[in-house]
């Protein structure tokens, strides 16, 4: 008889973003008349960056003939895309990261959930809450942790994530082995300070602990006196591992390319004490589990780093920021606590009430899609996430219809 994984039936019966999704489509199907408009998952609306999309389609005349064709690449991804991403996203800022420690993916999102597999089934784990739902989830299905109860799994470590520490956890008062963190911060939009950050890496380095940091989101820092990466701070290379995408920064959510980068000094420790290399790991890991990004998207991402497309990705990122002030002045108007929208994509706001009874009064009464909080974790019960990934006029319609529908309630 073949039995099942049974960690898997710890889980909710589906996925956050599915179960809205689903909710959101029955709406639908109740009320085709109404338009909805979807402020819920960040997914973006606008076009690929021009110099992105010239790069793509080049590339793609490439495969068209035998001389220029390419079959596999290397799995860690194409050197010209590597040697970029350390150039212009770390050397440039004083992190010394090189080449052969990126290995280009189909996702953060894949990266984050899988990476846990390096780990011990008994690895303590250190997950903030609120928090995205896939840090938590793996390691529930990896059987890292017992069952749920209360809104919690038992066996996790929760930082708290609340208004009292502007939703940056400190590092915990027990012994945890891995720890997620997540800046600019989803979803609650909180952005971290270099010395929060060194007490992190501080406390990673006395505990023999590592730092899985998912820097997704970092294409929206504004505010030049934040870090970018982890790599920024020193002794960082030895207790972290960062993922970042070019889903939110480039317009890739449904191109899917993002790197991982897993210093060469890296460790954890197996059974008997002894270091090993978590790049070493995690190249075995890849090379065998993946096969590769398509050629034509690497060329697609490498045009981020060109001048064009580097101002381009800027002026896009400004449109959704944009965006976001826009959400945070009008929630703020009707008498909300509003956080995050600067450095963010996202808005976290206090909705002093349930979080999954607010989303559907959106829903309802202004055919809105936002994020209840509490899919995010027990702290984020009270809170929505709205999110500025869509079109001006989307936002302004939304925000209109919210106006009416909040004064009415
Ligand atoms: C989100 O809305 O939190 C993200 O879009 C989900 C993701 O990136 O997987």
């Amino acid at each position: 008889m073949i039995t099942i994984n049974e960690h898997y039936l710890k889980l909710n019966s589906s996925y956050l973003f599915s179960d809205i999704a689903k909710r959101v489509e029955a709406f639908r199907k109740a009320h085709p008349e109404r338009e909805i408009i979807r402020l819920g998952i960040g997914d973006v609306t606008r076009a690929l960056p021009a110099a992105c999309i010239e790069a793509f389609h080049s590339a793609t005349d490439e495969m068209a003939s035998d001389a220029t064709f390419h079959g596999y690449g290397d799995e860690q991804g194409y050197g010209f895309l590597k040697e970029k991403v350390a150039e212009h996203d770390f050397r440039a800022r004083g992190a010394d990261i090189s080449p052969n420690e990126i290995f280009i993916s189909d996702g953060a999102k894949c990266d984050t959930g899988n990476f846990q597999e390096l780990f011990s089934t008994d690895a303590r784990i250190a997950i903030p809450d609120p928090v995205y739902p896939v840090y938590v989830d793996s390691n529930v299905m990896a059987g890292r942790t017992g069952r749920f109860e209360n809104g919690r799994y038992t066996g996790i470590y929760y930082l708290e994530s609340t208004a009292a520490n502007a939703f940056v956890p400190e590092p915990p008062s027990e012994h945890v082995d891995l720890v997620y963190l997540c800046f600019p911060n989803n979803p609650t939009g909180a952005t971290i300070t270099h010395a929060r950050l060194a007490a992190w890496v501080d406390w990673a380095r006395a505990n023999r602990a590592v730092i899985l940091y998912d820097a997704a989101y970092v294409a929206f820092i504004r505010d030049d006196s934040l870090p970018q990466s982890i790599f920024e701070i020193p002794g960082a290379r030895d207790v972290a591992v960062e993922f970042r995408s070019y889903s939110k920064t480039a317009g890739f959510t449904g191109t899917r390319c993002a790197y991982t980068v897993v210093p060469a000094s890296c460790v954890a420790y197996d059974s008997s004490g002894r270091p090993q290399s978590l790049h070493a790991l995690w190249n075995r890991r890849h090379t065998t589990k993946f096969n590769g990004v398509c050629y034509m998207v690497q060329r697609a991402a490498e045009a981020v780093y060109t001048p064009e497309g580097a101002r381009q990705v800027r002026e896009i990122n400004d449109f959704y920021l944009a965006n976001a002030r826009l959400i945070v002045n009008a929630f703020s108007d009707l008498g909300y606590s509003c956080y995050g929208g600067k450095d963010s994509p996202y808005v976290w706001v206090d909705v002093r009430t349930n979080s999954w009874e607010f989303f559907d009064l959106l829903l309802d009464k202004a055919g809105v899609v936002c994020t209840p909080g509490a899919g995010f974790g027990r702290c984020g019960e009270g809170f929505v996430r709205i999110s500025a990934f869509n079109s001006r006029e989307g936002v302004e319609k939304a925000l209109d219809r919210v106006r009416a529908a909040l004064k009415r309630a």
